[in-house]
């Protein structure tokens, strides 16, 4: 209350800094002229005293009067406070490097802001890949008991097919695959469905294809993924995926059963086949030999798998 009395600035930041630099650009600019005045006056010292007064009148370095070496070099010495005041001050002193790395400063925080930017996106997605996979999985706990069977006829060297055709004619084997699939979901890729003369009774569809336009038998349910397949086959407790070659290469990860009828022969004009299974993943817990007959071009054995 009773202390000395602070004089407070009301000047912001900025306009204290406008005012520091006006400042001390008037104090340069000051002393630049009192150089050039003393510049002169001391010029002409050197040449009175040299050419009136006779000062040093015989010391002529080079045969020159003595009086132009100090005038030339002072005058160099002006020069270059002259330039120090008007050229580097102005645009190259503090106030430009202050500026440039502004500048700077600002061109990494657009990028910083950028890559904020970039970072919350993939964020976004992870959380939603995250939130997609717990669905999955939640789906999965639902129908814990669910059995994604694959139904093939493979020969011993894999074959399934030629030119959208079976190769063989095993009767039993069409009356074993009625019996295994009737009343459920049968999963197929759009080739195998259009292998077929018309949809098999008793059955619900469900064909895979990337046409988003494919336009198929009413009843029929078409899909564009396997995973998407499996998902409206989520009521059906077995639901089989019968191929083709396509579609049984990526449906090994993702079924537990296989119900394989090996045909014993090898076919080397077919083009589809079977992928090689890896028998340290799957367990087979059945196997029954059937010889050829009159109904059975070739002999052949039902085997079934289990997932280890
Ligand atoms: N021996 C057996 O047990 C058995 C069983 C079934 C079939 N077969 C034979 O297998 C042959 C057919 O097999 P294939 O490999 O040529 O064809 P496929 O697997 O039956 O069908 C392939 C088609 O499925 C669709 N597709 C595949 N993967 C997809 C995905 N991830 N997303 C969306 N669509 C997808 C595509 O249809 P779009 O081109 O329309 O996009 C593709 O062209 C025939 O010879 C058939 O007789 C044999």
């Amino acid at each position: 209350m009773f202390g000395k009395k602070t004089t407070k600035s009301t000047l912001d930041k900025e306009q204290l800094e406008l005012f520091q630099h006006a400042q001390s650009r008037v104090r340069q600019k000051k002393r630049l002229y009192l150089h050039f005045i003393l510049f002169l006056i001391g010029a002409v010292l050197f040449i009175v005293a040299n050419l009136l007064f006779n000062v040093g009148k015989d010391f002529r370095p080079f045969g020159i009067d003595w009086f132009v070496f100090p005038v030339v070099i002072w005058f160099l010495l002006l020069t270059y406070h002259f330039v120090n005041v008007f050229i580097t001050h102005t645009f190259m002193g503090k106030a430009w490097e202050q500026e440039q790395l502004d500048k700077l400063v600002a061109k990494q925080e657009q990028r910083i802001e950028k890559l904020k930017q970039h970072l919350s996106k993939e964020e976004n997605i992870q959380a939603q890949s995250q939130a997609y996979s717990e669905s999955l999985a939640e789906k999965k706990k639902k129908s814990p008991k669910q059995e994604v069977t694959i139904i093939v006829a493979a020969g011993e060297d894999n074959a399934i097919g030629k030119n959208n055709e079976l190769i063989w004619h095993l009767s039993d084997d069409l009356k074993r695959f009625k019996e295994l699939t009737s009343g459920h979901c049968i999963i197929m890729g759009r080739k195998t469905f259009e292998s077929f003369p018309k949809p098999l009774p008793n059955r619900t569809h469900i064909v895979i294809t990337k046409q988003s336009n494919y336009s198929s038998p009413k009843d029929v349910i078409t899909v564009h993924s396997l995973e998407d397949a499996l998902d409206a086959a989520r009521e059906d407790k077995q639901p089989f995926i019968i191929g083709g070659g396509e579609i049984y290469k990526q449906a090994l990860s993702l079924a537990n059963k296989i119900e394989i009828t090996r045909v014993h022969a090898t076919f080397e004009n077919a083009d589809t086949f079977f992928p090689e299974l890896n028998l340290d993943q799957w367990e087979e817990i059945a196997n029954s030999y059937h010889e050829k007959n009159e109904d059975n071009n070739y002999a052949f054995s039902f085997i079934t798998y289990t997932k280890k």
